[in-house]
Parts: C-alpha cells; structure tokens; sequence
C-alpha cells in the first residue's frame, strides 16, 4: 500500500507508540481488503460505548491511547451508552454499570470525542455532505450515510472508527470506490409500506434473504428520514447491507444502469406479511420500546398526538428512546412533561438493546423496529415482538 512520507514517520512512532499502533491498525485493515493508499475522512462515528457491551477490556484499550495524549483530528461522536447519563438510577441501573460507564465516557470525552450518544447524528446536526468520505461504525448510520446522504464509509468497527478519528484518516476501499456502490440485486416492491415498520420489515426481509448485497429498490411511494432509518437499522441487523438505493429517492439512484442488475425479486404483501406473522404478538405485553434508531422529533410528537387524549394501561410500561439534543428540544421538553405524568418514560442516550434493564426486566417486549426485535430475541428469557407504532399504541391505551 502506498503511504506518504508522513503517515511512514507515525507508523515509525515519530508521534508515539499510541498513534502508530491506532495507524497500524488502519493500514492492517487496508492491506486485507487490498486497498492501494489512505484517505483523510471528515468525520468519524464510535461504536463501542455501552459498558453492557464493551465490558473491562475498554479500559486497557484507554490506558494504551492515553499514554500519548492523544486528541481527535476530525469531529468525532459517540454511539448510544448503556444507560440515560441524567437519569440512570429512575432507569434502575446498578452502582457498578453507572460508574463504569461514566468512566468510559470520561475516557472518550479526554480524546475529544463529543458525547452526542446516539446513533443518529444525522437527526442533531451532523448530515454527512453527499460524497465526502467519513469512518461510522453504528451499522444503521453508516447504512444512512451511505444510502440517504450518499457519503462514503464502510461499516467500521469500534476500535477502527476511533483509529480514524484519531488518524484523520481510513483506507481506501469498499465503499469508499464508487464501483463498489452498485446495486447488485433489483427489488420490485409490490407490497404497499406505510409505517415505520413496514419499512423495517422490508430491510428485515432483504437482509435475511440478500444478506451483503446491495439492493435496488423500485415502487417505493415515499421515503422520510425516518422511513429511511428504519429500512437501514434492519437491513444492517439481518444482513449487515451497509447501503441501498431507492429510485426516486437515493442520491445515486440516476447513476444505476437498469441492465446491470441481472436479478430480479419482489416483495410481496405475502413477504411483508410473513415478517409481522414470525413476530406477532403472543403473550402478555410487558413493554412497549420505541426508538431504534433513535427516535426523531417527528416520532415523538406522532406518539403524543396518540396518547395524548388517553390513558396508558398499567400493566403495561412504555419506554421511547431518543438523542439527549432531541429531549432537550423546547417544543419535545414539553410534550415529554406531559407524557410522563401518563406514565411514558422517555430516555436519552441510550436503548433498549444497549441498555441492561430492557433484558434484565421485561419478558414480553413490543416494538416496530426489526432492528430491535433480531437483537433483543437473542437473549433466550424475552420474547419480542414486532407490529406498527399505530397498532402497538391502540393496544395500550385506553
Ligand atoms: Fe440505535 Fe440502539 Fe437501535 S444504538 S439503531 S437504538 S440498537
């Protein structure tokens, strides 16, 4: 691989052992998947933040970096942290997790890593620009840099996206090649989407059945932010696509020449329906969990216009996950007042996958994202299922 007089002289260590090994790393990476040179990227995004996931191993991680002092070189952000950093105790998180997880933010703040904590940095001011290349990690962002904002960036790891950001820099390959962007595979949509979910079930259906590839899709009516997201945190969980086309509404759409893609399926109402009939609800609901991705202001402010005029079952608890930049919104700070006096719990910097209490307390979870539902149902004791926003709230008011 071709490297430049200075990126040699901080493989060498010339800016100490830390810089050289998170460069070491880069290049590694570049080597396997055979890229040619190293490319500055604009931004980077971490995954890796929840103590739930990363465990101790982090801090031996932060002990090597911190011996250098080492600083970001580009605007870097978190992903979501096991735990609402305001509210953690209301959440019922133990002494141990919190203060471990505060230390972990501690360690990453040190670097200059903002502690945005979501995984949807495009919902609180940080759209990636059409073609600039970046390094994200979180697998639904990445699909949304990709595909809604047609930026570039593979589906980095924890410790690589904090290499980038560090670096400035990754290697240049995958997605990072426009020929590495084409579709691969076109998908008719015949079924008719509507809700977030619908949209989830679709990324759900092609990643379990497409997995790795990308997918063209066609007859697709309308694709909001949100529609968006829910299509990219599915395809991502079940398939890990990193990015997707959709005529009409994809920045890259008009490039596809029709005769490359050689394979044809569709998604039927058959396929969407099968999807809700896997996951469809068959216990005693313990909680309703909204916001993977992270819910938008949008979202929010569509729950309330259910809830508002209703009263919440109490058997039953509710929990919408979003940005702490979205709680913080004058008009959100509002409507949140009022959910929570019906009993509705909404969260910042954090998830119900990300989160231990979700495991931990609930046995019957209800939600509309796919994404949620493949991560969740890995844990054998908790049974998920899966339905629209509108469906789940008309069961659970009153
Ligand atoms: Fe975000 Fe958590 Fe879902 S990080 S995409 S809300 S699993």
């Amino acid at each position: 691989m071709y490297l430049t007089k200075e990126q040699e002289r901080i493989l060498e260590g010339e800016e100490g052992e830390s810089l050289s090994k998170m460069l070491q790393l880069i290049v590694k990476i570049g080597e396997v998947n055979d890229a040619e040179k190293l490319i500055s990227v604009n931004s980077a995004q971490i995954a890796g933040v929840s103590y739930l996931t990363v465990g101790d191993a982090i801090f031996s991680f932060f002990d090597m970096i911190n011996k250098d002092n080492l600083k970001v070189k580009i605007p870097s952000w978190l992903n979501p942290a096991g735990m609402d950093m305001g509210r953690y105790k209301e959440m019922g998180i133990d002494s141990l997790f919190s203060k471990k997880q505060i230390q972990i933010i501690e360690e990453y703040r040190k670097l200059g890593i903002k502690d945005t904590l979501t995984c949807t940095p495009y919902l609180v001011g940080h759209e990636p620009k059409f073609g600039e290349h970046v390094a994200w990690s979180e697998s639904s962002a990445v699909s949304m840099a990709n595909s809604y904002f047609g930026a570039r960036t593979n589906r980095e790891g924890g410790p690589s996206s904090l290499a980038s950001a560090l670096t400035g820099l990754t290697a240049e390959y995958g997605l990072h090649l426009p020929e590495n962007r084409k579709p691969e595979v076109l998908i008719e949509v015949d079924a008719v989407l509507e809700s977030f979910a619908d949209f989830s079930v679709l990324g759900f259906w092609f990643g379990e059945n497409q997995g790795g590839k990308i997918p063209f899709f066609r007859g697709i009516k309308q694709l909001s932010i949100e529609k968006a997201k829910s299509l990219s945190a599915a395809m991502a969980a079940s398939g890990s696509v990193a990015m997707y086309h959709v005529e009409y509404f994809t920045p890259e759409y008009k490039k596809i020449k029709k005769e490359d893609l050689t394979e044809t399926i569709h998604f039927t109402e058959e396929e969407k329906k099968s999807i809700y009939e896997r996951f469809k609800e068959q216990d005693n609901i313990d909680l309703i969990a909204i916001g993977c991705p992270h819910a938008s202001k949008k979202e929010i402010k569509m729950i309330y216009n259910v809830v508002k005029s209703k009263q919440k079952k109490s058997d039953v608890d509710i929990m919408i996950f979003t940005s702490r930049k979205v709680l913080t919104d004058e008009e959100i700070v509002s409507i949140v007042k009022k959910m929570t006096k019906k009993g509705i719990k909404v969260y910042a910097d954090t998830c119900m996958v990300v989160s231990p209490v979700t495991r931990q307390n609930y046995r019957n979870i209800i939600t509309n994202s796919s994404k949620a539902v493949f991560y969740l149902s890995k844990n054998k004791e908790t049974n998920v299922f899966l339905d629209t926003l509108e469906n789940i709230l008309r069961r659970i008011v009153r």
